[in-house]
């Protein structure tokens, strides 16, 4: 029997496949098919600090009024469908979710500043998450905006959460760090107990017929796995004593498998369980059980980071070398004309 068990911010996790931050947690029916199917914990959709500021809003109202007012933001803030995403109802969400479920729920907060919206993590406390996730989606795009600036962003704001609950909280990384070990230990330093990697940065679209920016929401492939790998697989050997969720491409047993091997302690998905439906996490679990019990693994915890960097005496010259290599042994594109 294969224990599939992990630890996730303190935390016991059934399985290390977790569902992240979605849509898919606006029903308690969903949140149901995902338990029944698998996942170890779930990660609640977002609560914004734009919805929290403007307490009397759901995000669908907020968005209109700032399309009302002004024009230019037109290009920036879709029309979202309509769901509860009013503060009080979120809290009810989370109350729900702990009534009904028996696995851990994480509760998201996503914002940018160190502002007073962050004293409502003591409430998403009080209704009951197990954990709290804080997504800081910026993008600095202020040339007077430095790295030390933006760092100081997420570290002034994990603070003032630490501040105010007991609760673990996971921080969502954007990948675009100069040096994010460095960035990691301050995060570590201020309170976080875990580190999310990575935040998907939605891409815009240039509409070449009406010359507008077109915001767009691209469903991941398995393919950018790679990135939260490397940094995964580098922040487990450096040191940082915090626990580490991979998301972005994860999608099939392989990636999952792979984020654990790589050092991370549960795997999410958001954008396979939006194509499949939540069931496709059965398949996925038992997929990991099978390649784990053909390779005589006993328990995930024999495989959370046996390929980090944690061995590694210089990690950095190791990915140089790595880098190198793969440019030496690149051998032309299959059925490529020139490819011999
Ligand atoms: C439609 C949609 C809505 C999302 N909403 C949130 C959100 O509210 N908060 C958050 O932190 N991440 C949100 N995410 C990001 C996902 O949680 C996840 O980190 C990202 O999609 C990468 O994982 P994936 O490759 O499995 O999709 C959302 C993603 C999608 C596709």
């Amino acid at each position: 029997m294969v224990d599939l068990s992990t630890r996730y911010l303190g935390l016991t996790l059934p399985s290390p496949v977790a569902a992240s931050a979605s849509p898919l947690s606006d029903s308690i029916d969903t949140l149901k098919r995902l338990e029944a199917a698998g996942v170890g914990a779930v990660v609640l959709r977002s609560l914004f600090e734009e919805q929290i500021v403007h307490e009397s809003l759901d995000l669908h109202e907020l968005l209109e009024q700032w399309t009302e007012s002004y024009l230019e933001a037109q290009s920036f803030f879709p029309a979202l469908p309509e769901h509860s995403t009013r503060p009080a109802a979120y809290l009810e969400a989370i109350e729900q979710a702990r009534r009904e479920l028996s696995i851990p729920v994480i509760a998201s907060l996503n914002g940018i500043t160190p502002g007073g919206w962050t004293r409502y993590a003591r409430q998403i406390e009080e209704a009951g998450a197990h954990a709290l996730e804080l997504n800081v989606y910026f993008v600095a795009a202020n040339a007077n905006e430095t790295a030390e600036s933006v760092e100081a962003r997420y570290v002034d704001i994990v603070q003032a959460v630490r501040d105010v609950v007991r609760i673990p909280i996971a921080v969502k990384l954007s990948p675009f760090f100069t040096a994010l070990p460095a960035v990691a230990r301050r995060i570590a330093a201020a309170g976080a107990d875990g580190l999310v990697l990575f935040n998907r940065f939605m891409q815009p679209e240039i509409d070449l017929e009406s010359l507008t920016v077109v915001p767009t929401v691209r469903l991941s492939t398995p393919a950018e796995l790679a990135l939260p790998i490397r940094w995964i697989a580098i922040l487990r050997g450096c040191g940082v004593d915090v626990s580490l969720a991979a998301t972005s491409g994860v999608h099939e047993p392989a990636d999952v498998l792979k984020a654990l091997l790589a050092g991370a302690d549960v795997a999410m998905m958001a954008s396979a369980l939006l194509i499949h439906g939540p069931e496709h996490v059965q398949g996925v679990v038992r997929g990991v059980e099978d390649w784990m019990r053909e390779r005589h693994y006993d328990a995930v915890r024999q495989m959370v980071g046996s390929l980090s960097h944690a061995t590694s005496p210089d990690p950095a010259a190791f990915e140089r070398s790595n880098y190198l290599k793969a440019l030496v042994s690149y051998s032309g594109a299959a059925g490529a004309p020139w490819s011999g």
